[in-house]
C-alpha cells in the first residue's frame, strides 16, 4: 500500500500502513532526531513460509549448538559485573561454559570453564566472585587468573605433561558499549566487522557504556529460544496482546530496518495513538493513558493545550524527570531518543533497547536439555548518575516459570504486565506449532522483516559444517 494513497504497492515489501509514518511523527518533534534515528534501512527478503521444524525439533537445536553458538558473538556479561582485577562471572551457553575474568585493569579474558586434568568445571554455573586463582575442587590443579598453570599436585606422576603448555584455553573477548562479548571461533570476524559499520555507529552513538544495571530479571519460558526472541521483534502484536498500550503507542505503523547480516531494529513511537484507534482518543486521552515504561517518573500530567501533542508533553516531562533522576543534562538528546521504543537485535541472542524511557537489554538462551524451553533475561540499563557513588549494579532476580514478572523487585508493574502478556502467548505458540497441520509460519513482508532477517541468519550458520571448539586449535598465550 502506498503511504499517501493507501493503494496496493507494485512490489512486495513496499506496502506500508496508510497511517502517519514513524519518520513523519518524529519529524514533528521539538528536539530533532539525529541521523541514525531519522533514517530507514528496510530490505525485502522474500515471502516464503518459515519451516516449523526449527522450533519443534530437538535435533535442530543440537545442531545449532555445533554450528551457530560456536561461531557467533554473544554478550557474556557487563563490564560492571567484573570491575576489579580477579573478578569473574560465569557465562553458560548450552553445555559450553566460560569464566569471564578481569585479569588486569584493561584486560578481560574468557576461559573455557573446565579443568585440563579430568574436566571438572573450575567454577559452578551461574557463579561470580573474586579469585586469586582458579583451583580445581577435585585434585587441586590450579591456574593463576592470567590462565597460566600454577600447580599440578604430584608432578612426578605427570612426566608427560608440560605445565607451561597447560594454560587455560580462551574464547575471544571484545568490549563494546560496556558489554563483554565472547566468541568461541578463532576464525570469526571481529565484533565490529560482524556488526557492520552502520549498526556499529548506532550502537556507539547510544553510549551504553554510560549506563548501569538498575534491574535484572530472568525467567524460564516454555518455548524454543527463537520463538521467545521473535515475540519481541515486531509491534504488529501490540493491539491484540497489549490492548492497554495501543491508545498510546503507534504500533502498526512502526518502522523496521535491517543492517547487514547480524543486526536489525524497529522504532515504535510512543505518545501517539495506534492506527487501530485512530480518531477514538483525544491528545488529552493519550496523555492520561500513557503508562509505558517509566511512567512513574511523571506523577502529574497537565492539561494538553490546544494544538499541542501529548507526545511532546510526555517527551518534555520525561526529559525533566530523567535529568533529575540522573543529575544529568539531556537537553540535546532528541525527543525520540527520550521517549520512543528502539529495539535492536544483535544476532544471535541479544536485544538492545537503548532509548531513555525503555532502557533495556534482553538476552535469550536455549535450555540445552529441552528445546521447548529457553531462559529470558531483562536488564534495565539506566544512565549512570553524574555522581558515580549513586549507583550500584543490581543482582539478577531469578523468577520461576510460574511467577509473574511483577514479582521481581524493581520491575515497573505496568511493564511486568506487558512481559507477562508476551510470554503467556509463547506456551500457546510452541504447543500450537506442534499441533498444527500447517508446517510453516507465514510472515508479514514489512512488520515481520526482523523475524525473517533473524531466521535467514540462522539458516546461514546452520548451512555451515559443525565447528566444535578444540583447545588444540585455539590460540595460545
Ligand atoms: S579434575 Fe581437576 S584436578 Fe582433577
Ligand atoms: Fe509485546
Amino acid at each position: 500500500m502506498n503511504v499517501e494513497t493507501g493503494t496496493i504497492a507494485a512490489k512486495p515489501g513496499e506496502a506500508r500502513h496508510p497511517a502517519i509514518s514513524t519518520q513523519a511523527i518524529i519529524a514533528q518533534d521539538r528536539v530533532k532526531a539525529p541521523g541514525w534515528v531519522a533514517s530507514e534501512s528496510y530490505s525485502y527478503l522474500g515471502s516464503e513460509d518459515i519451516d516449523t521444524a526449527r522450533y519443534t525439533s530437538a535435533e535442530y537445536q543440537r545442531e545449532e549448538f555445533a554450528r551457530l553458538w560456536t561461531r557467533t558473538w554473544q554478550f557474556a556479561c557487563r563490564e560492571e559485573h567484573i570491575p576489579e582485577v580477579g573478578d569473574y562471572h560465569v557465562y553458560d551457553i548450552g553445555t559450553s561454559s566460560f569464566i569471564v575474568t578481569r585479569v588486569a585493569e584493561n584486560e578481560i579474558r574468557a576461559y573455557f570453564n573446565a579443568c585440563l586434568h579430568r574436566g571438572t568445571k573450575l567454577r559452578a554455573s551461574g557463579s561470580e566472585g573474586n579469585a586469586r586463582e582458579f583451583k580445581c575442587s577435585f585434585h587441586g590443579w590450579s591456574w593463576a587468573i592470567d590462565g597460566s598453570n600454577t600447580h599440578i599436585p604430584c608432578p612426578w606422576d605427570f612426566p608427560h605433561v608440560d605445565a607451561a603448555k597447560m594454560n587455560l584455553p580462551e574464547a575471544r573477548v571484545e568490549l563494546l558499549g560496556g558489554f563483554v562479548w565472547i566468541n568461541m571461533d578463532p576464525d570469526a570476524p571481529c565484533l565490529r566487522e560482524y556488526l557492520g559499520p552502520e549498526a556499529l555507529a548506532h550502537i556507539e552513538a547510544w553510549k551504553l557504556e554510560d549506563r548501569y544495571i538498575a534491574c535484572h530479571v530472568s525467567k524460564p519460558i516454555p518455548a524454543n529460544w527463537k520463538l521467545n526472541m521473535e515475540a519481541f521483534m515486531e509491534a504488529y502484536h501490540v493491539p491484540d496482546t497489549h490492548p492497554q498500550v495501543s491508545p498510546t503507542n503507534a504500533d502498526q505503523n512502526s518502522q523496521y530496518d535491517v543492517y547487514g547480516a547480524h543486526v536489525d531494529r524497529f522504532i515504535s513511537t510512543l505518545g501517539v495513538v495506534s492506527p487501530v484507534h485512530q480518531g477514538k482518543f483525544s491528545e488529552q486521552d493519550v496523555l492520561d493513558r500513557f503508562t509505558v515504561g517509566d511512567s512513574s517518573i511523571v506523577t502529574d500530567k497537565p492539561i494538553v493545550p490546544e494544538g499541542e501533542r501529548a507526545r511532546q508533553i510526555m517527551a518534555d516531562l520525561f526529559r525533566a524527570g530523567f535529568e533529575k533522576a540522573a543529575n544529568a543534562d539531556l537537553s540535546d538528546v532528541s525527543d525520540s531518543e527520550i521517549l520512543d521504543c528502539f529495539s535492536y537485535t544483535i544476532f544471535p541472542n541479544t536485544f538492545l533497547f537503548p532509548g531513555i524511557s525503555l532502557p533495556m537489554v534482553y538476552r535469550f538462551r536455549p535450555n540445552w536439555r529441552d528445546h521447548r524451553e529457553s531462559l529470558y533475561e531483562v536488564l534495565f540499563l539506566r544512565p549512570k548518575p553524574a555522581d558515580s557513588a549513586a549507583w550500584t549494579s543490581a543482582a539478577c532476580v531469578a523468577l520461576t516459570a510460574d511467577q509473574s514478572f511483577k514479582d521481581a523487585a524493581g520491575m515497573d508493574p505496568g511493564f511486568g504486565d506487558i512481559l507477562d502478556q508476551d510470554t503467556d502467548n509463547l506456551r500457546l505458540q510452541q504447543e500450537g506449532l506442534e499441533a498444527s497441520a500447517k508446517h510453516g509460519l507465514t510472515l508479514a513482508n514489512y512488520q515481520e522483516i526482523r523475524v525473517r532477517h533473524f531466521e535467514q541468519a540462522v539458516d546461514r550458520y546452520m548451512a555451515m559444517a559443525p565447528k566444535v571448539a578444540d583447545w588444540k586449535n585455539l590460540p595460545k598465550r
